[in-house]
């Protein structure tokens, strides 16, 4: 670490030792227009950040530990197409995606924009072919339902739009996202669609996924014992792998292309998100895709002070390394955001669950701790107890609607509820029965949006992603690789094999064998 990083840390931590017996209420009291002052509008979002354990101070040096952790020029280099992820010697540019299509960037000689808005044409003409009917299927039928056969990054970010957009769908069609090997899965989808009114879109930028590959193939093999002749009309592939999706036997028309430079964790503004435009049309996909383009303008040209994704980054950094906080909520009181919890799952911990740096080295601090999250009002009746008087300090983040196109009451009191929790939370509540009693200073941000609109959940999602890539810079950690997932899909395969009988099982360690003798005794 330089020794101006260095010297941050021990001012920050002298700080801290100041701070922390420091109420947020005592706060709000020597700051009277606190709740104004620490609170931003962005691209139609209200972040109001004012309940969090921080002064002046407190940001002030943040952000000198921003500026010492590069984090300017590494998001001017991230939107250059730098390869900053260098475990893998790749750009990342899923800021590239939601350009316009004026703009221009070459990467290794190719214009990257180019070949985006090449496969967002190729998109829209599929959108459109199945909304006027001129595409059908094997019966002459048109399309009606949607079937996504995917992931991880080929599924969450897709899945969660789709559903926070329900509102938005284009004519009566409708949804599925097949995603685990557990075949209760596809047995269910199989009573619920027609095959004939069905399309299937296999998603994997690597096209070796197991659990997807071998789903694809059933699924396949399903629509040819009911008689499909032609499943060129049924099924597509979404890859950066097109040799692997071409030998599969999708017609390479049939195949949208992915880039090395997306992470799969960013790639629902890709061909990924193909489900979100055939569900909700492409001119909602577009203002979905607008929406993030102006936070990506926000975290490019502000200030770091006054840089939104950098803020909520450098909270989430004061609490991880001070304050030792092991998980973040993040709850919805939103039922448009039932899926966002688990989206961000994959966003926060895909990217910073590590422990070794950009240069290879082990971190000797904490970093990314685990996410979590619910929709409000049902947190406060499973473990809003916990927030309020447990041991675990657990940072917030509210999201809520202002209005809604429902009923009007309910709504209200589902907004009540939410500012009431982050008060509770803050404020606390003096008792004489220790039972009771509830010391508050539990730190939260709420975020606010006029309604759930493609722009609005745009913008939501890209400050999300910007504030993951910001956090990794604080920790000096690759944001854009996920080694450690290689593991497990590797011992799985052995495993299969000694399942199965195709290998007899190596030195396995006691309790795997057990499991697997288990197993083999059932199969007898
Ligand atoms: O979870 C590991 C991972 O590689 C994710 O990063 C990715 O989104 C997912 O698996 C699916 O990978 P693919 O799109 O290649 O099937």
């Amino acid at each position: 670490m330089s020794p101006v990083k260095k010297s941050i840390r021990t001012q920050l931590a002298a700080h801290y030792a100041v701070i922390k017996n420091i109420h947020i209420r005592d706060l709000f009291i020597q700051d009277t227009h606190r709740g104004k002052n620490y609170s931003r509008h962005l691209c139609g979002l209200n972040i109001d950040y004012s309940k969090n354990i921080i002064s002046a101070e407190t940001l002030s040096l943040l952000v000198a530990w921003a500026i010492a952790s590069n984090v300017e020029e590494s998001t001017r280099a991230m939107f250059a197409g730098e390869k900053i992820n260098v475990s893998e010697d790749r750009a990342v540019l899923h800021t590239a995606l939601r350009s316009k299509r004026d703009q221009y960037l070459k990467i290794d000689n190719i214009d990257v924009i180019a070949q985006v808005h090449a496969e967002l044409d190729k998109m829209e003409q599929l959108v459109i072919s199945i909304h006027d009917k001129s595409h059908r299927g094997w019966t002459n039928k048109s399309i009606d339902t949607f079937v996504n056969i995917g992931i991880g990054g080929s599924d969450l970010g897709a899945k969660m739009v789709v559903d926070a957009l329900v509102d938005y769908r284009l004519g009566e069609t409708r949804s599925f996202f097949i995603s685990n090997i557990d075949y209760q899965v596809i047995e269910s989808l199989q009573k619920t669609i027609n095959p004939e009114t069905t399309l299937f879109l296999i998603s994997s930028k690597s096209f070796h996924t197991i659990e997807t590959i071998t789903n694809a193939t059933t699924l396949i093999a399903w629509m040819q014992q009911l008689g499909c002749n032609d499943l060129h009309k049924h099924f597509f592939a979404i890859t950066k792998n097109r040799d692997a999706a071409t030998e599969f036997g999708i017609k390479p028309d049939n195949i949208f292309s992915l880039w090395n430079w997306v992470g799969g964790r960013f790639s629902l503004w890709s061909a990924v998100g193909l489900p979100i435009a055939l569900a909700i049309g492409f001119d909602n996909f577009k203002g979905l895709l607008t929406g993030a383009r102006a936070v990506d303008e926000h975290f490019l040209q502000t200030p770091l002070e006054n840089n939104i994704p950098v803020i909520l980054a450098l909270i989430d950094y004061w609490y991880a390394d001070f304050f030792d906080a092991q998980t973040h909520a993040f709850i919805p009181y939103d039922e448009s955001l039932k899926l966002f919890p688990d989206y961000l799952s994959q966003l926060f911990m895909e990217s910073n669950g590590k422990s070794v740096d950009l240069h290879g080295h082990f971190i000797e601090h904490k970093t990314m701790p685990v996410t979590w999250g619910s929709t409000g009002l049902n947190s406060q009746h499973a473990y809003a107890q916990l927030l309020h008087q447990g041991t675990h300090l657990v940072p917030i983040d509210f999201l809520v609607p202002l209005t809604t196109t429902g009923n009007r009451k309910h709504h209200e009191i589902l907004l009540a509820n939410c500012l009431a929790q982050s008060r509770a939370l803050m404020q606390g509540a003096t008792h004489t029965d220790p039972n009771q009693h509830c010391v508050g200073n539990r730190p939260s941000t709420t975020i606010l949006y006029s309604a759930l609109t493609p722009h609005t959940l745009g913008a939501l999602i890209a400050l999300y992603e910007h504030r993951t890539f910001v956090q990794g810079l604080l920790w000096q950690i690759n944001a854009f690789d996920q080694w450690g997932v290689e593991l497990g899909k590797k011992l799985a395969v052995e495993l299969y094999q000694n399942l199965t009988g195709k290998k007899v099982a190596g030195d396995l360690d006691s309790s795997t064998q057990n499991l697997i003798e288990l197993y083999t005794k059932s199969r007898q």
